[in-house]
């Protein structure tokens, strides 16, 4: 068997995770790369003849985008020890097959990396978490601007751009994070000065920027406006080594678990810039959070957490990804918290499984109602998707008594190693 449908089958066979009662944390954890940086770049892979990620984050969704390279004919070539992919060699096929574009919701950006490359793709709706409708019409809205025929047929969305592409001028209706990467993908790939407005800033899609930038891709950004322009075709670097940005996600999510358990907790490899906000509410709900470094900070345990209030909101602002976890946290704050969601319409199940455990949640439309109570006891949940998957291990570890997690194939698509990480800390908790 390939190492990496053996990778992918290893983290395929866990389904549940068992979480004892953890009395703290100590010691240092080191963060990976982005997966949601490292999704757009493997899709960006297709526009160049040899790429190399540093830091490159092993997870099962990378994995899958991986797989997916491989079938459209490229050599992949891993080297997990090093936190290393090579990605090299030309394009054979334009299909992203179904069976693996629903395993995940970045697969929507191999529509970019293909249009960007070949000015042809045939994908499907991708998968990914049940947070929402989750739509791709933005995307599709945006080829159609560029005079791309679209069609549909067996479940798959086909594109042809070549005989059409023009000039990219193009306002979002709203913001969106791969939308924004999908028409840096695709504009790649087509000569000339470009706008796109009402942008994504999230670091990932910067991250994204910085790698065109690195191919000879000139970008500019005015607020939420970017200015592309792109050279010939000629021009442009075919070979290259890009490192990925630090997952501020996952940094995030072990600061959570230092404020609820830091003896200290170190976080190592992250980058403080991209969590300003984060780092804001910790604080402001009486967590110690010390900056050694831009790369490095210590969390303490609070001695008294305080609930504080949070809506999500694109970046510079709260993340969404975060709100999950700061549930399970402020479900033991002393007071009320209110959390507004406004990203995704559906992302508030962690609630319904933070009840079972004794937290005392009101849910109504896309705000939550947390009132602190003094302790979770351990229960039987079920991982609803990603981010609720990391938000019931932190709770599991503060309960009384022991979790079981089922459906933790969520987890492992979105976090390198958190069990070994957890364990590192001296959390005992178990893959099964
Ligand atoms: N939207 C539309 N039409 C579109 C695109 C988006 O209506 O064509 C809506 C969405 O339904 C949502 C909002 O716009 O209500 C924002 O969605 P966005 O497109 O920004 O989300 P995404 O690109 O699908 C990425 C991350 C998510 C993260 C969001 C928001 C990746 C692969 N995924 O999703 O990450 O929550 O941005 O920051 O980059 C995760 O990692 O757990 C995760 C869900």
């Amino acid at each position: 068997m390939e190492v990496l449908d053996y990778l992918i089958d290893s983290y395929g066979r866990f389904k549940r995770l068992l979480v004892k009662p953890c009395g703290g944390v100590k010691g240092e954890v080191s963060i990976s790369g982005a997966k949601n940086s490292a999704l757009p770049l493997l899709a960006a892979s297709l526009l160049v003849e040899d790429l190399t990620l540093e830091n490159f984050p092993f997870l099962l969704d990378t994995l899958y985008a991986l797989k997916i390279l491989k079938l459209l004919g490229k050599e992949v070539e891993l080297f997990p020890d090093r936190k290393r992919v090579r990605i090299h060699g030309g394009i054979t096929s334009t299909r992203v097959p179904l069976e693996l574009a629903s395993l995940f919701r970045g697969s929507i950006l191999f529509l970019g990396g293909l249009l960007g490359a070949v000015g042809r793709a045939t994908v499907s709706p991708p998968g990914g978490c049940p947070i929402g409708s989750r739509p791709i019409d933005q995307h599709l809205k945006f080829v159609e601007h560029l005079g791309g025929e679209i069609g549909f047929e067996g479940g798959y969305i086909s594109v042809n751009l070549r005989a059409r592409a023009k000039r990219g001028d193009f306002t979002f209706d709203l913001i969106t994070v791969t939308g924004t990467e999908n028409a840096l993908l695709t504009l790649a790939g087509i000569e000339g000065e470009h706008t796109l407005r009402n942008v994504a800033l999230e670091p990932e899609v910067l991250d994204l920027v910085n790698f065109l930038r690195e191919v000879g891709i000139n970008v500019e950004t005015y607020g939420r406006t970017m200015k592309i322009e792109v050279p010939p075709k000629g021009k442009l670097k075919r070979r290259l080594t890009y490192r990925v940005i630090p997952d501020r996600i996952e940094a995030g999510t072990f600061l959570v678990l230092g404020g609820l358990l830091g003896e200290p907790l170190r976080v190592k490899n992250l980058n403080t810039d991209h969590l300003r906000v984060v780092i804001e509410k910790l604080t402001q709900s009486g967590v110690r959070v010390n900056v050694l470094s831009p790369s490095e900070v210590e969390v303490f345990r609070a001695e008294a957490l305080r609930g504080i209030d949070i809506e999500t909101a694109p970046y510079p602002g709260f993340p969404t990804d975060m709100q999950a976890q700061f549930m399970a946290m402020l479900s033991v704050a002393r007071g009320d918290s209110i959390i507004v969601e406004r990203i995704f319409e559906n992302r508030f199940k962690h609630a319904y499984e933070l009840r079972k455990m004794g937290a005392n949640i009101a849910v109504e439309g896309n705000t939550a109602l947390v009132r602190g109570v003094e302790g979770l006891k351990g229960a039987r949940l079920k991982a609803t998707d990603l981010r609720a998957s990391a938000s019931l291990v932190i709770a599991g570890l503060i309960a009384k008594g022991e979790t079981v997690i089922e459906n933790i194939g969520h987890l492992l698509r979105g976090y390198e190693g958190m069990d070994k990480k957890l364990r590192g800390l001296g959390c005992e908790v178990e893959l099964v």
